[in-house]
C-alpha cells in the first residue's frame, strides 16, 4: 500500500520506517526542511536501537521516502496518518493546534478518498474535531477519520513497532476499516476494532495505568522504608499473581519522559471537562513528585550539606535505551543538586550530548565514562536505569571515590553486593545497607 505519515518525529519516523520494513511504500512529511534534509542524507535525528538499520534499508529499498510538502504526501498516500506533535498546556490539557492546522492543510490538497489516522495522542473527541474541520474547509471530497494510537516504548520502538500486543483501529467506516485491516495485516497481530472515542480513551486509560502502576509500587515503598521491609521482594510478590503481572512494578525515583507526565495531565484535564474528575490519576502525580523529593531528603540527610561537596550522576535520559531528556527526573534532580551548590559530575552512555544543550549545562562537569565520573566524589547517584551500570567494577568504583556513598534511584545495584563492598548503599524502599 502507499502511505503517507505526517510528522517525521519519534512516533512518525518510526512509525514510517516500520510500515515501510513489512512491504509498504511510505513517504514520511514534515515541515521542518532542516530535519527532511538529514533524513534525505541518510541522518537519523534520534537516537532508538534499530532505527537507522531499518530506514537504511528501507531507503535502498525504494519504499521509503521523505518531502516537505503535505500536498505530495496526501497524493501520495492511500492513507494518511498524522503524528504531529500534541503538547500540553499551562493547564495540563493538550495544545492541539499542529493537528488542527494539518487537518486544514489536509482539506486544502485533498482530491479523492483518503483515509485520514490520528496517530498522535489526543484527547478523546479529537477524531470528532479532525473530521469537522476537513468538512467545513473542503465538503466535495469523501473521506475517514480513524483513530489508531501507537503504544511504542522509546528504547525498543522497532521492536514494539514490528512485534505489537494488540493493534486499536478506533472507525465507524467499514470501508476505512477495510484499508486499516490492510495496513496491518503484515503485522500478525491481535486487532481490536473499536469506535473512535473508545480508541482515544484507550491510550490515555493506557498510559495511565502504567503511571498508576509505578506510583502504587513507589507509594508501597515508603511504607517498605518506614516498616524495614523489602520493596523489591514485595514486588516480585504481587508481581507472581498474573491478574497484577511484574511489569512496571519497578519502584524509583519515579516516571519521566514526553509520554507519562502529559498524557497523565491530559487525561485528568479531559475527564475533568468531561465533568468526572479523575481525582486518583492527581494521587498518582503527587506521588510521582514526591517520590524525587523524598530522595533528595535521604541525600542531603547523609550529607547534610550539599554546597561545595561534589557529587557523581549515572544517568540523564529519562530512562535506558535512549538518549531522550525530555521531562526526566535524573535531570530534575540535577538542577535540585545545582540549586544547593553541589558540584555535579555527570555521565549517560546516550544522553550527554542533548543535555549539553541546556541552557545551563555549564554548571556541569560532563565525564566521559562511568568510572571517570565518580572520581573524587563524595556520592554516587544512580538515576538512570542503564544496565552497564550494574556491571562496573564497584571496587574501583569505591578506590576512586571520596567517600563510599551510593544513593540507587532506580535500584539497580545489589543490595547485599554493594554493603559487602563496603558502601553505604539506599536504594529507594529497601532500607539502608
Ligand atoms: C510509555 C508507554 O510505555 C508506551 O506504551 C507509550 O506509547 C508511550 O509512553 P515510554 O515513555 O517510552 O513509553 O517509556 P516507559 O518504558 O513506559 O517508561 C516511562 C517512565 O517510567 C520512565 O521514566 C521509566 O524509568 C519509568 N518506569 C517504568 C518506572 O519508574 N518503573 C517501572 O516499573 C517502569
Amino acid at each position: 500500500m502507499n502511505l503517507t505519515i505526517i510528522g517525521s518525529g519519534y512516533v512518525g519516523l518510526t512509525t514510517g520506517a516500520c510500515f515501510a520494513n513489512v512491504g509498504h511504500h511510505v513517504m514520511c512529511v514534515d515541515n521542518n526542511p532542516d530535519k527532511i534534509a538529514k533524513l534525505l542524507n541518510g541522518e537519523i535525528p534520534i537516537y532508538e536501537p534499530g532505527l537507522e538499520e531499518v530506514v537504511k534499508n528501507t531507503v535502498g529499498a525504494g519504499r521509503l521516502r521523505f518531502t516537505t510538502s503535505t500536498e505530495e504526501g496526501v497524493d501520495f498516500g492511500d492513507v494518511i496518518f498524522i503524528a504531529v506533535p500534541t503538547p500540553p498546556q499551562p493547564d495540563g490539557s493538550v495544545d492541539l493546534r499542529f493537528i488542527e492546522k494539518v487537518a486544514r492543510e489536509i482539506s486544502e490538497v485533498i482530491k479523492s478518498y483518503k483515509v485520514i489516522v490520528d496517530k498522535s495522542t489526543v484527547p478523546v473527541k479529537t477524531g470528532e474535531k479532525v473530521a469537522d474541520t476537513i468538512k467545513r474547509y473542503q465538503p466535495e471530497v469523501a473521506f475517514d477519520v480513524v483513530s489508531n494510537p501507537e503504544f511504542l516504548r522509546e528504547g525498543c520502538a522497532v521492536d514494539d513497532l514490528m512485534h505489537p500486543d494488540r493493534i486499536v483501529i478506533g472507525t465507524n467506516s467499514d470501508r476505512a476499516l477495510a484499508l486499516m485491516q490492510k495496513v496491518y495485516e503484515p503485522f500478525l497481530a491481535p486487532i481490536l476494532v473499536t469506535d473512535i472515542n473508545s480508541a482515544e480513551l484507550i491510550k490515555h486509560a493506557a498510559n495511565s495505568f502504567l503511571a498508576l502502576k509505578i506510583s502504587y509500587i513507589n507509594a508501597v515503598s515508603q511504607i517498605c522504608e518506614a516498616s524495614g521491609a523489602d520493596v523489591e521482594k514485595v514486588a516480585e510478590g504481587i508481581g507472581a499473581d498474573k491478574r497484577i503481572g511484574r511489569h512496571f512494578l519497578n519502584a524509583g525515583i519515579g516516571y519521566g519522559g514526553s509520554c507519562f507526565p502529559k498524557d497523565i495531565a491530559a487525561f485528568i484535564a479531559i475527564s475533568d471537562q468531561l465533568g468526572c474528575p479523575f481525582t486518583l490519576l492527581k494521587e498518582v502525580q503527587a506521588i510521582n513528585v514526591n517520590m524525587m523529593q523524598r530522595f533528595l531528603k535521604t541525600i542531603r540527610e547523609a550529607l547534610w550539606v550539599l554546597d561545595d561537596k561534589k557529587i557523581a550522576v549515572w544517568g540523564l535520559a529519562f530512562k535506558n535505551n535512549t538518549d531522550d531528556i525530555r521531562s526526566s527526573v535524573a535531570i530534575e534532580l540535577v538542577q535540585a543538586l545545582l540549586k544547593e551548590g553541589a558540584k555535579v559530575t555527570v555521565y549517560d552512555p546516550k544522553g550527554m550530548e542533548n543535555a549539553k544543550q541546556l541552557s545551563w549545562a555549564g554548571q556541569i562537569t560532563f565525564a566521559e565514562s562511568p568510572m571517570g565520573c565518580v572520581d573524587g566524589a563524595e556520592a554516587l547517584i544512580v538515576a538512570t536505569e542503564w544496565p552497564e551500570f550494574a556491571s562496573q567494577d564497584f571496587v574501583e568504583v569505591k578506590r576512586r571515590m571520596l567517600a563510599p556513598l551510593i544513593f540507587d534511584g532506580r535500584n539497580l545495584l545489589d543490595t547485599t553486593t554493594m554493603k559487602d563492598l563496603g558502601f553505604r548503599y539506599t536504594g529507594i524502599g529497601r532500607g539502608v545497607a
